[in-house]
């Protein structure tokens, strides 16, 4: 779509520029023609006895239309007459004709002049002319026209499509936002009666040293974090000053026990105690998503590589490796977009989700580094130190 736009912009910009151009060519020679026409009479005013009448035809009604400047002088470079060059009627003699010459050396720079010949009734050659013209104003102003035209729709498209991103992204915050927070929100309410509930069971004999409360506590404590999760998300989220090898540490051995006992985590921090500025509950949100998805391209069976080095200006770099299916290198864009998913039960937001988190709430970066078909993946992550 976006190639098409730019396609037809540019072909919309050549032809305009193109068809200007068959127009300032036209115009130029008609110019032409005329100055020709103009240099004839006057070369024609000394011989011929109505040639006065012509001239007059020629400077009066055709070069006024046109207003082509031209200036004409004698072989000895003396001054003998101008049209269609603006002169301040203020200027002394000496102001007038500095102007003029200087207006000759520029007309001389764009034209050659127009040599006009006079001859005796025995066809001698007795004095020479010259005429010195440059073109137009308008053939200068259409000359450039297309130029200012491209820049201002060029200027205009690119408004339009700030505009347009900026609210589309605006939208798509307020839409992130309102949900999660609305999530946090109905989840309260059942959770805290629910802890009511564990508490009333603690202290019941029968349920004392019992199985059954230690895993809806478990529970209990998972939906709580969930529920922190949205809520962290639904708001402007604290970043603390956090040990980056230890909170992923954490949240690994956290998905160890719920995932299959097939695949084998390796966490490295080179150096060790790398800090970082994140929220914790959303950052583990995001390395438990990125898991999950190494897990499941995997298919339960494999190694996930957690890698966690020092990057330029005191920032944090996080790899994380699986060797799990890969992802086609065409597919490379779409992994982040809402919507995109390979799974059955997938609702492809999970790395839509670790991507604003990474980048509105950390201000970070992450991309996918390598990924090989069949061989594996891996995810880099950017935070700031
Ligand atoms: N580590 C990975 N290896 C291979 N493919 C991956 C990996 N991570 C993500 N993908 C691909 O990117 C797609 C999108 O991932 P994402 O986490 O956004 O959605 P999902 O996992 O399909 O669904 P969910 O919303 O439940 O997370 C996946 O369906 C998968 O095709
Ligand atoms: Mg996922």
């Amino acid at each position: 779509m976006n190639w098409i736009v730019v396609v037809l912009a540019i072909l919309i910009g050549s032809v305009s520029i193109f068809y200007t151009r068959g127009l300032v060519q036209e115009l130029r020679e008609r110019e032409e023609i005329l100055i020709n026409l103009f240099a004839k009479t006057l070369e024609n005013t000394s011989n011929s006895p109505n040639a006065a009448e012509v001239t007059f035809e020629v400077r009066e009604i055709l070069l006024p239309n046109n207003l082509i400047p031209v200036i004409w002088t004698d072989d000895e470079g003396t001054l003998m007459g101008f049209k269609n060059v603006e002169i301040d009627p203020a200027w002394s003699d000496t102001e007038r004709n500095e102007f003029l010459r200087a207006e000759i050396e520029e007309m001389r720079a764009d034209n050659d002049p127009i040599t006009i010949t006079f001859r005796d009734e025995d066809g001698e050659i007795i004095d020479y002319q010259y005429v010195y013209y440059k073109n137009s104003d308008l053939l200068k102003k259409l000359e450039y026209y297309p130029y200012v035209q491209l820049s201002i729709i060029f200027l205009f498209g690119l408004f339009v499509f700030v505009a347009f991103t900026y609210s589309k992204a605006s939208e798509q915050n307020r839409v992130w936002v309102g949900l999660a927070k609305e999530t946090a929100h109905q989840l309260g309410t059942p959770i805290s009666s629910l802890i009511a509930w564990i508490e009333y069971l603690k202290s019941d004999e029968k349920f004392q040293n019992s199985e059954i409360v230690d895993e809806l506590q478990k529970d209990i404590e998972r939906l709580d974090m969930i529920t922190n999760r949205f809520s962290n998300i639904g708001s402007v989220p604290v970043l603390t000053h956090e040990d980056i090898p230890a909170t992923i540490s954490s949240t690994v051995e956290y998905l160890k026990k719920r995932i299959s006992k097939k695949v084998e985590f390796n966490v490295h921090a080179k150096p060790y105690n790398l800090r970082a500025r994140i929220n914790k509950p959303l950052f583990d949100w995001v390395i438990e998503n990125l898991c999950k998805n190494a897990v499941d391209s995997m298919g339960g069976i494999g190694k996930i590589d957690i890698n966690i080095k020092k990057g330029l200006d005191d920032n944090v770099i996080v790899d994380l490796s699986d060797t799990g299916k890969g992802i086609p290198k065409s597919r490379l864009r779409d992994v982040f977009a809402p919507g995109y998913t390979t799974k059955k039960r997938g609702w492809g937001l999970g790395l839509t989700l670790v991507k604003r988190i990474i980048d509105n709430y950390h201000d970070g970066k992450i991309i996918v580094l390598s990924s090989e078909i069949d061989k594996g993946t891996t995810f880099r992550i950017f935070l700031k130190a």
